[in-house]
């Protein structure tokens, strides 16, 4: 069928900049007339001409409210935009590591992702759209930088009205466009993803721990989807391809407001996993959200790892799965407020460990300078080289791998980890929706104190009774980063106050909310003695959260006397 390509005027939207992870906004945002449209075509823009005509993108999302009027928003774009062919995922879904699994595997130009990540969904909730480069990552910031200064100058978008992409169908349709074809194939959503986790993990061996077999009891899990797009997901590895029971997943139907729910991995959001493993029936528990990027990982009774710790135990288990017994571990990384657990393992190993700004985008350069293998980040990321976002459901199958090699509890996996390297007590708070003036303000506070010194060689002291501890302050900074691939440098990371037993208080504004401002306080506290490592993170480092919230002002600035969520 040939098709007319229309060119529709219309003038900038404030606000379009991309966040930590692209541009999210409240679904009612993205429904302004125009709105997504503008967005769109500087995605498109921002492809150089000569490389976008005929180019193959992959499009899908996380299965939220709006995802399918995107879709067709942007088949309709992408073919009056010189496009050759589009790949979406079978009723538009595809979670984040597949997307990124297939632009590599197709060799694609690039992807757009539909999908406010952990954010709820729904008409009330956020929606969002992030663009991925032909590496299969998000992309760097000089692209994401000028598809926001296109956002600004925009006058006009192109578009082919009549093409109507039928996303429940599985195969290809074309359309004749000013002399060239443009194609929408649509894909099965989870098969690809599933032949890259049979390369990387030996399902043979997986499958006999969850099955079980002659001398070994099926092993229990369970896998909670959260409504999110992991649940086909789930399905297919790990009841179809592992052999677990329906009833080892639960919340796996990807509903478009994730059931009401806020589909985040953590202790607040996945309550009702913590419940369920507190009844000692399982022995291992994750959940993942929204797009499939992040996981949570419990053992028995509850047993909660913190994601800092989740990357460094799978790094000194790495050998434990046929992926990186193959290709070895080049060098390891974490975001910069992730605890250094993975420093140490990194150590002992001899290898490379870096630390990047909060993003999964900074670990992109070093994998492709084949620099690092694997990373993690404490806002539930873990990942590898195998693509270029971090992956809930690898992680979990990295877990399983890990326990059937070393036949040990997720609780005996963790001690044996702490007696070996010593353990980093961590917790996050965060204060959401706080007025953004205010957080503003508790940013200056910090600020200040780093550019004059001020709390440099002083002494902190928190808790009170037994419980008080004081601590000296090492140094300060407002972390910066010079990508050591392309020398790029990312400054105003997060405000850091070190002491000199190497805790550590860190502050930074969320850049992934789309309202107000949350406003993230990590604190780390590193213990070597054994016989202190089952002590609950939250009494070790009361004394200096304490002096986290005093030398930020944060109660007093922003009104709030506890946080929303603590992970
Ligand atoms: C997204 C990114 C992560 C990043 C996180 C930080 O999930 O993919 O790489 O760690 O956002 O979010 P924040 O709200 O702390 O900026
Ligand atoms: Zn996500």
């Amino acid at each position: 069928m040939v098709v007319e390509v229309t060119v529709q005027e219309t003038s900038p939207f404030d606000g379009q900049k991309p966040g930590t992870s692209g541009l999210r906004k409240a679904v009612t945002v993205f429904q302004q007339k125009h709105y997504t449209e503008n967005f769109v075509q500087c995605i498109l823009d921002s492809i150089p001409e000569e490389k976008r005509k005929g180019c193959t993108l992959v499009v899908g999302g996380d299965g939220r409210f709006f995802m399918r009027d995107a879709i067709q928003i942007i088949s309709r774009m992408a073919a009056a935009n010189g496009v050759g062919e589009l790949v979406i995922g079978h009723n538009g879904i595809f979670s984040t590591p597949a997307v990124s699994c297939i632009i590599r595997k197709i060799k694609a130009r690039g992807g757009i992702l539909l999908t406010a990540s952990h954010n709820p969904g729904g008409p009330e909730g956020d929606f969002g759209i992030k663009y991925n480069t032909e590496n299969g990552g998000p992309a760097p910031e000089a692209v994401t930088n000028e598809i926001f200064a296109r956002t600004g100058k925009i006058t006009s978008y192109k578009l082919c009205k009549e093409i109507t992409v039928d996303l429940d169908t599985i195969g290809s349709n074309s359309w004749e466009v000013e002399g060239h074809t443009f194609t929408v194939t649509v894909r099965d959503s989870v098969e690809d993803y599933t032949q890259l986790m049979k390369e990387i993990f030996d399902f043979d061996l997986l499958k006999k721990l969850i099955s079980g077999d002659s001398d070994q009891q099926p092993f229990k899990f369970v896998a909670n989807a959260m409504n999110g797009v992991t649940g086909p997901y789930l399905k297919r590895i790990l009841c179809q391809e592992l052999g677990a029971p329906d009833s080892a997943t639960l919340k796996c139907e990807p509903k478009e407001d994730f059931g009401g729910d806020h589909p985040d991995p953590n202790q607040t959001y996945a309550a009702d996993l913590l419940e369920l493993l507190k009844e000692g029936v399982h022995q291992i528990g994750a959940a993942f959200d929204g797009d499939g990027d992040r996981n949570m990982i419990l053992g028995q009774n509850a047993f909660f790892v913190t994601p800092s710790d989740s990357v460094a135990v799978i790094a000194d288990n790495a050998m434990c799965i046929p992926y990186f017994a193959k290709t070895g571990l080049k060098g390891v990384a974490r975001s910069m407020p992730t605890s250094a657990a993975i420093d140490r393992v990194g150590q002992k190993m001899r290898i490379e460990c870096f630390e990047v700004p909060t993003g999964w985008k900074f670990f992109g350069n070093l994998m492709d300078a084949e620099r690092i293998s694997l990373c993690g980040e404490e806002s539930f990321g873990t990942g590898s080289d195998h693509i270029r976002e971090k992956d809930g459901v690898w992680a979990f199958l990295a877990w399983l791998s890990i326990i059937v090699s070393r036949k040990m509890s997720v609780q005996d996996i963790m001690k044996d980890f702490w007696k070996k390297y010593g353990r980093s007590f961590f917790l996050r708070c965060d204060y959401e929706n706080v007025d953004s003036e205010a957080a503003n303000k508790v940013i200056e506070v910090l600020r200040k104190a780093v550019e004059d010194s001020s709390l440099v060689n002083k002494t902190l002291t928190g808790g009170s009774g037994k419980e008080q501890k004081s601590y000296q302050v090492k140094s300060t900074d407002d972390f910066s980063y010079t990508d050591p691939i392309d020398g790029s440098l990312t400054s105003k990371q997060g405000i850091r106050v070190i002491f000199t037993d190497g805790s550590r208080l860190i502050f930074r504004l969320s850049g992934t909310g789309s309202t107000n401002a949350t406003i993230r306080v990590y604190v780390e506290s590193y213990e070597p003695d054994e016989s202190k490592h089952m002590q609950e993170a939250k009494n070790v480092l009361k004394p200096l959260l304490d002096i986290a919230l005093d030398i930020s002002q944060l109660q007093k600035l922003t009104g709030r006397d506890a946080p929303t969520v603590i992970t």
